[in-house]
């Protein structure tokens, strides 16, 4: 089968930041000289006190340690805001589009500026310091990125947890990181639903420390339970503070923030970013990659409680100077044209998005995209998970009409910005590919036994050397960071992702090969929602695994052996995915649930998750040797009360 190839059109190759000739020339620059290449790249920074070093990593096993612009000084949110004021005070830099259509508002550079000024002077009021951990837990209004930016002028790392997660979630990642302040809302909007947040933080402050501060903004006027000596309104505090704050110079390896991440053991890892590096990836990314021009206008759908909207929401953009949208609802709310409406009031240029929501769109029909105009559109991203050739079809077909190029980013949390994608003036488009390395970025494929494999070829994705937008470390646990990236394979980055490389050098994600699955774009271990089944009281044993699901790419498939003398029924079945989603949150809600009197073991106890997956796929003709099984019996019942028929 041959792959279906976009060529660059014409005017993109003559117009764009990166045509291919200067791809390739950049790219080998990149990785032949990265002290000068990234000492270059890294003017498009303010600095404060230059720096004189560049790279200084090192993956070696025992001491990998990753040091980008170490003797620099600099701060990021004078990098987004300070130096735009001369020349784009008066441009919008937030165009902020509520869930209700009819709500929306725009914040120039000058006055987000202002804002951020006076938000940082609200958390100094509070006691936050330069070093102190800020837990962010807001939906998507304006104040979850001046809060942001806010932490950074100050120098205060923030957690940012998304807003769907529960109680529970929320007070872990609290309490990891033992944060001083956690800013909240009365309560969250989305698709015409309230969302409990402060009420949440309230249940979830219940199992912290609790020597927390609790800063409130108002969103919908509900009203909310207040805490004397703990709880402030945001409103109350910023009336009594000045809008004037200096930025606090930062050295380029002072934590910027700490996101929690799913991996394949139980707890979410605190993936720690940096000032300096992190800064100059996401915005040098930001503009080559979605080829920036002063009046774009660029939207990413994502929610800042995830790392793309940190890098293409916040960080990116604003070092950029870029007007962003921010949007605090979702793609079917009120219609399933929402999506297109916004494009068009906005006149959006630059449009990014997830492959999960370009499905559900699909299968909601032309229409509804039809009934708008998006004449302003011109570049198209993907980005969270692979994207199917059908739906990267019908995106370029249908959204863009044929015109705008599909960028397919990959990348992950760790890893601060986008590692692999086209370029759209350099790079011809086969879809459902994430195509060539960016600059920097040296990929290598290898096989079971760790040995770098070349040419067109199949197996697990790693990166041989550093880059700047690295993490650091897992927060407060260094060798968790070694032995997660860099103890799989002796001296380099392992991914976590399958991944196959075609005769023209194009990289194929084929999705995680660890016990992560990838629902909806949103990363879930399954040792995440097995530890939520096995905290219930009728539950004595539980294995999750992902199957392949047509809307969320992957859905979570969950196997359950019950408390002796506890019998199933469908009102437990309710119950217990409901158990899951209070644990944890909506994302982690298993679709399936299968109640299995056996779970199938090798003799030494160990769940073969070979087989679970394989029924979960239906696909129980391909189970393969079952002989080591301790009792071959299991999988038969397995097999008989399997919940996903084709
Ligand atoms: C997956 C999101 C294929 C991948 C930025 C990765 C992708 C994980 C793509 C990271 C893509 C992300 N094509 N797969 N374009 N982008 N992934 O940390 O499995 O939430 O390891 O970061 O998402 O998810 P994370």
């Amino acid at each position: 089968m041959h792959d279906t190839i976009h060529p660059v059109p014409a005017d993109w190759s003559q117009s764009a930041r990166v045509d291919a000739a200067a791809y390739e020339a950049m790219y080998r620059r990149s990785v032949e000289d990265p002290n000068g290449f990234w000492a270059e790249q890294a003017e498009r920074l303010d600095w404060i006190k230059p720096f004189t070093k560049v790279k200084n990593t090192s993956f070696a096993p025992g001491a990998v340690s990753v040091k980008w612009f170490e003797d620099g000084v600099l701060n990021a949110s004078a990098n987004c805001l300070d130096r735009h004021l001369a020349t784009r005070g008066d441009k919008v830099a937030i165009i902020w589009e509520g869930d209700d259509p009819s709500e929306s508002r725009s914040i120039t550079y000058r006055e987000l500026h202002a804002e951020v000024n006076r938000f940082a002077n609200v958390l100094k009021k509070l006691g936050v310091a330069k070093g102190d951990r800020v837990t962010i837990y807001l939906p998507m209004i304006p104040e979850a990125a001046m809060a942001m930016l806010a932490c950074a002028r100050i120098g205060a790392i923030h957690s940012i947890v998304f807003g769907g997660f529960s109680p529970d979630s929320l007070a872990g990642r609290i309490g990891d990181c033992h944060s001083k302040v956690v800013i909240t809302a009365d309560e969250g909007l989305r698709g015409g639903k309230k969302v409990p947040l402060k009420h949440n933080t309230d249940t979830a402050l219940t199992k912290t420390i609790g020597d927390e501060k609790v800063l409130v903004i108002r969103r919908t006027g509900s009203e909310v339970a207040m805490h004397a000596g703990r709880d402030y309104w945001y409103h109350e505090i910023a009336a009594t503070v000045s809008d004037v704050c200096e930025p606090e110079p930062m050295n380029a390896e002072d934590p910027l923030f700490i996101l929690y991440t799913s991996g394949s053991t139980g707890r979410p890892k605190g993936v720690l970013h940096t000032t300096g590096g992190y800064l100059l990836h996401a915005a040098l990314t930001h503009e080559i990659v979605f080829d920036i021009r002063e009046d774009d206008v660029f939207w990413c759908t994502a929610d800042v409680g995830w790392v793309t909207g940190h890098s293409y929401i916040v960080y990116g953009p604003l070092a950029n100077g870029t007007t962003v949208v921010m949007f605090e609802g979702i793609p079917n709310y009120p219609t399933n044209a929402r999506f297109w409406q916004v494009v068009d009031k906005h006149k959006v240029t630059i449009f990014h998005t997830a492959p999960t929501a370009i499905r559900a769109l699909m299968q909601a029909g032309d229409e509804p995209v039809k009934s708008s105009s998006r004449a302003s559109l011109r570049l198209l991203g993907s980005v969270g998970e692979p994207i199917n050739p059908e739906a990267w079809e019908w995106y370029y077909r249908v959204v863009g009409e044929n015109r705008c190029p599909i960028v397919d980013t990959w990348w992950q949390t760790e890893t601060g910005g986008v590692l692999i994608t086209p370029l759209p003036g350099a790079t011809p488009l086969k879809p459902g590919s994430a195509s060539w390395p960016f600059f920097g970025v040296q990929p290598a494929i290898v096989d079971a036994d760790g040995k770098i494999i070349e040419g067109a070829c199949e197996g697990n994705l790693v990166i041989l050397d550093s880059w700047p937008g690295q993490m650091r470390t897992v927060y407060g646990d260094h060798d968790r960071f070694e032995q997660t990236y860099f103890s799989t394979y002796k001296n380099m980055y392992f991914t976590g992702d399958g991944c196959r490389r075609d005769a023209d050098g194009y990289y194929w994600i084929t999705g995680r090969v660890d016990d992560v699955i990838n629902v909806s774009g949103h990363r879930m271990g399954t040792a995440e929602v097995e530890s939520a089944l096995v905290s219930h009281t009728k539950v004595s044993e539980a294995a999750v695994v992902g199957y392949p699901h047509d809307i969320k790419g992957q859905g979570i498939y969950a196997y359950v052996t019950l408390m002796h003398g506890v019998s199933p029924s469908e009102d437990l079945r309710k119950e217990l995915k409901n158990w899951v989603r209070a644990e944890i949150g909506p994302i982690a809600t298993p679709d399936l649930l299968q109640f299995a009197p056996g779970l199938p073991k090798t003799r030494s106890g160990k769940i073969m998750r070979r087989i679970l997956r394989k029924i979960a796929e239906d696909e129980f003709g391909a189970l393969g040797d079952i002989s080591t099984l301790s009792d071959p019996a299991v999988v038969d019942d397995l097999i008989a009360n399997r919940q996903n028929r084709k």
